[in-house]
């Protein structure tokens, strides 16, 4: 194997071994974007009065979800509130018109953010107070012995008294013991046993959040894919049919990665929602999940999928027809490395910018292919933080601007390394030059973006500066923006070193061949930060 194959075998088991390590550590289960925060009574609190109304206070906006909320009284039996209700949708109210009485009451909840994401959990407490049933008996029980009162009364003659104590036909015999059982359970159902109850720990079917998991990461690695290498085919890439359909190829994959991870969030928000795998059988639980901002989000990932997945077709056209707006980026705001004079004519002196014979990606003919990439960057407005956090509007269209921005970087990082690999596997000329000047004018004008609209949202997402290490969505963003800082330098030495190098001798083969490992490193410290940012998303920021 050569040395640099080594080395570039040996980053990308270390950006593996990293990205599992932040999973591992800093990442946790998919959590709702929003807590619980407090209830009344409170867990462990002992009540001496009946309690009809217990309140939940949640931290962000929650709806019950699943199984709602369960109330298990002290005889063992599950109580239905006579009435819940919510004014915010932060505090809810459960109201018994029986108030709970005569020992330990057990909660359980399940809630869900606007983002679909649920959380659940439990708490119980002590109500001494006797139940209305027991009251009398205590009464008697606690009543003092009544004392002989001079008793004034007509005196009761024996014939009188036996009168008395001869039952009548129509009272039933009272005070029996056994009506105290009336608050025991109802008969033929088992008690349920408070300790049992409030075990939460299997509200979410096995391996629900792993299936969760694995569908984000599919649909943040199928948007960069389908965004990244849709715009590197359009503007990044001048050359062959081949390298064209070869990019496209790459487009369609991610559009098939979107597809899958959009039915596996479904399955998974469903069967979390429920409670368990069996729901997937009924389309009404799928129904409800799915009549969500989440539920949206997914939907136009599978639609955007589907479309770019079937309708990207790679027809292709010559290069110098039709403007280039990344020439006139270049000369019109000197972005992008090396001389950012305009390029010389073909056959002028100097390195031309295009060949006669290059080709570019004919867009028009993938119209459909177009508008699947476009739903897909518009999906993630409507999921993640965006549906809990922040005014709507600014925090959708930061969205919207941070992830097309950011999966133009990213996934044009890894269609540029995919060339380059290609053709110098194929022998042909890799246009090094060509393809570098290109892409830093894609890659400056998108990172910059990126990086604004990414800072943008995590001020509208974090409550205080300590959130960025006190909570578990804060450390997955300082790991992000750690990891990111690496693939830019990578990006920043090509913009100073390679290009000017390769202006200076294009067809220097240690320069191409430094390119090539520069932007295989950079593709695949993106490929880490889009692993970490399927678990930010899912991340509780609280
Ligand atoms: C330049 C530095 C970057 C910063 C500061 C940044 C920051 C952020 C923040 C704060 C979010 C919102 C997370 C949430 O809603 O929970 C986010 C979302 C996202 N970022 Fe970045 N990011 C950066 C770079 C990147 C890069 C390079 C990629 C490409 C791999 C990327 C891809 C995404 C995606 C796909 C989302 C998901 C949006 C959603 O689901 O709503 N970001 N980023």
């Amino acid at each position: 194997m050569t040395t640099r194959r080594r080395s570039v075998a040996t980053v990308l088991l270390a950006s593996v071994a990293m990205v599992s390590a932040v999973v591992v550590f800093a990442a946790s289960p998919a959590a709702a974007h929003t807590g619980f925060e407090s209830s009344s009574p409170a867990d462990g609190d002992v009540v001496d009065e009946p309690v009809s109304e217990i309140t939940l206070t949640f931290s962000g906006e929650a709806t019950p979800a699943g199984e709602g909320f369960v109330v298990l009284d002290p005889t063992g039996t599950i109580r239905e509130a006579d009435e819940i209700t919510s004014v915010d949708q932060l505090t809810w109210i459960l109201r018994f018109d029986e108030p709970l009485a005569g020992g330990d009451v057990g909660v359980r909840w399940m809630v869900a953010a606007p983002d679909a994401h649920p959380i659940d959990g439990s708490f119980s407490f002590t109500v001494t107070a006797p139940t209305s049933i027991d009251e009398p008996q205590l009464q008697e029980e606690t009543a003092p012995a009544a004392t002989e009162e001079p008793n004034d009364a007509p005196e009761v003659t024996a014939d009188e008294q036996q009168l008395e104590e001869e039952p009548t036909e129509s009272e039933p015999a009272t005070t029996e013991p056994e009506s105290v059982e009336a608050t025991a359970a109802p008969t033929g159902s088992e008690p349920i046993d408070l300790e049992s109850f409030v075990d939460t720990s299997d509200a979410t079917p096995v391996a629900a959040d792993g299936v969760a998991a694995m569908a984000r990461i599919l649909s943040v690695l199928g948007a960069v894919l389908a965004i990244g290498g849709a715009a590197f085919a359009a503007f990044g890439l001048r050359g062959g049919p081949a390298d064209v359909s070869t990019v496209l190829s790459w487009v369609r994959g991610g559009g098939v990665l979107l597809v899958i991870g959009a039915v596996a969030e479904a399955v998974a928000i469903t069967a979390t929602l429920a409670g368990q795998w069996s729901a997937l059988t009924s389309a009404a639980n799928l129904g409800d999940a799915l009549w969500s901002s989440a539920g949206l989000a997914i939907a136009l990932r599978a639609i955007g999928g589907f479309l770019a997945a079937s309708k990207t077709t790679s027809n292709t056209m010559t290069a110098s027809t039709g403007g280039d707006p990344v020439i006139a980026a270049r000369q019109l705001a000197s972005i992008g490395g090396g001389d950012t004079a305009a390029p010389p004519p073909e056959g002028g002196a100097g390195e031309p910018f295009l060949f006669a014979e290059d080709q570019r990606w004919d867009s028009r003919a993938a119209l459909g292919g177009l508008v699947g990439v476009g739903l897909v960057a518009v999906s993630f407005m409507f999921d993640g933080h965006i549906a809990s956090e922040g005014p709507r509007w600014l925090h959708a269209a930061a969205n919207l601007a941070h992830v097309t921005a950011a999966a133009i970087w990213a996934g044009g990082v890894v269609m540029l390394a995919l060339t380059i690999h290609r053709r110098r596997r194929d022998n042909r000329s890799t246009q090094a030059l060509q393809l570098a000047m290109r892409f830093s004018v894609i890659a400056t004008t998108a990172l910059v973006t990126a990086g604004v609209a990414g800072t943008a949202l995590s001020i509208i997402v974090i409550d205080a500066a300590s959130d960025l290490w006190s909570t578990p969505w804060g450390r997955l963003l300082i790991a992000k923006v750690a990891v990111v800082a690496v693939a830019a330098a990578g990006g920043a030495y090509n913009h100073r070193v390679i290009v000017p190098a390769l202006n200076q001798n294009p067809d220097d083969h240690t320069t191409i061949d430094r390119f090539r490992t520069v932007v295989t490193l950079e593709a695949a410290a993106l490929f880490a930060v889009a692993i970490i940012t399927a678990f930010l998303i899912a991340a509780s920021s609280t």
